[in-house]
């Protein structure tokens, strides 16, 4: 199936395919994945190989605003303040992702897009991007889809976008069915107001490689891959019992060597995919060595440099200490201030 007839289907072909008003805004955060997503099984429709969780970041994410004028010949958009060439990477994700609704009414929007996240740096800008976008056409066609089914339409833009519609753990289900219609995510109900992270933004450059060749690379060139499905989805069972018990060290544990695991099979791709740079060993080292003092310390990276640390409010000031440039975010309680 492709991409343009499961939006069909998703919007029951009678929606509104045209822009219902003529203003809408949207805000949606990033998502760090606790058990990661990581091979595709059909990449038309970025249905994944396993499930995966996540845990949002309420404090960081893009706000999209999309603006439709009949006038309008053409997208353009407008990213932190500056107007960017539509031959990029970034207007050209947007532009095909509009494309899979609009096969017949030829609208162009107008987006303007604010982050606090540098793009591409491993801290999943196109996971909010994505999701932020999706909520803003929702809004502005007046679909009134629920938030697992908006999920489905993120996804199409980036897998990940699927799980940045919620706040807390989020899980995103894999699905069986070839179309796809299975294949969405949804929050878990749990609350753990002591559990925090820590941004640890080791460089904010672009990556060398896209996490989407890497995870296509990486199925096709290693054969330590196919360990990796049924490696993902016993994490996943024990994160959640983690969560269901607050289990800290057990979700830390499982989280990073998710991690870990992820980069080890990359690391043997040919040709070799690598994403640490010395400070990332470097302060995954201070991590290893803080834990053997006894501090419940844990990390996570994704397709990038930079580690994102797993805590408890309790040890907040002592991660502090030892990493001073670390951004901390209390999961539960922070907010977005506007
Ligand atoms: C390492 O969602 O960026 O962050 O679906 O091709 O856009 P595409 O990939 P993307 O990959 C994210 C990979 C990851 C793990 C994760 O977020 O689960």
């Amino acid at each position: 199936m492709k991409r343009s007839e499961f939006t069909q289907i998703i919007l029951h072909h009678h929606m509104p395919t045209e822009p219902q008003q003529t203003r809408a805004t949207a805000f949606a955060p990033i998502n760090i994945a606790l058990s990661k997503y990581w091979g595709k099984r059909n990449s038309e429709l970025n249905l994944p190989v396993t499930s995966s969780l996540s845990i949002t970041i309420p404090t960081k994410g893009s706000k999209t605003t999309l603006v439709w004028t009949s006038q309008q010949t053409q997208d353009s958009i407008v990213f932190n303040g500056e107007e960017i060439d539509r031959h990029s990477v970034l207007a050209q994700g947007i532009t095909q992702f509009f494309d899979l609704f609009r096969p017949t009414h030829r609208w162009h929007l107008h987006t303007i897009i604010e982050t606090n996240i540098a793009l591409a740096a491993g801290f999943a800008s196109s996971a909010s991007g994505f999701a932020a976008l999706a909520l803003a056409m929702n809004d502005l066609f007046a679909w009134r889809l629920e938030l697992s089914t908006l999920s489905m339409l993120a996804r199409l833009g980036s897998g990940s976008a699927t799980r940045s519609l919620w706040t807390g753990f989020v899980e995103w289900h894999c699905g069986q069915r070839d179309d796809g219609m299975d294949s969405y995510a949804a929050p878990l109900l749990e609350h753990w107001p002591e559990f925090c992270v820590g941004l640890l933004d080791i460089r904010t450059t672009e990556k060398p490689i896209s996490s989407r060749k890497a995870m296509q690379d990486t199925m096709n060139t290693t054969s330590l891959y196919s360990c990796w499905p049924e490696k993902a989805t016993h994490d996943i069972r024990l994160l959640k019992h983690a969560i269901d018990q607050k289990d800290f060290s057990l979700l830390g544990s499982v989280a990073e060597q998710n991690a870990l695991t992820m980069h080890a099979i990359m690391l043997s791709s040919w040709p070799p995919i690598c994403y640490f740079l010395p400070d990332t060993i470097a302060a995954i080292q201070r991590v290893w060595a803080l834990r053997q003092t006894g501090l419940d310390l844990y990390f996570t990276q994704d397709a990038g440099p930079n580690l994102v640390l797993l805590f408890l409010k309790k040890d907040a000031n002592t991660v502090k200490q030892s990493f001073p440039n670390v951004e901390i975010v209390s999961i539960f309680d922070d907010r977005i201030k506007p």
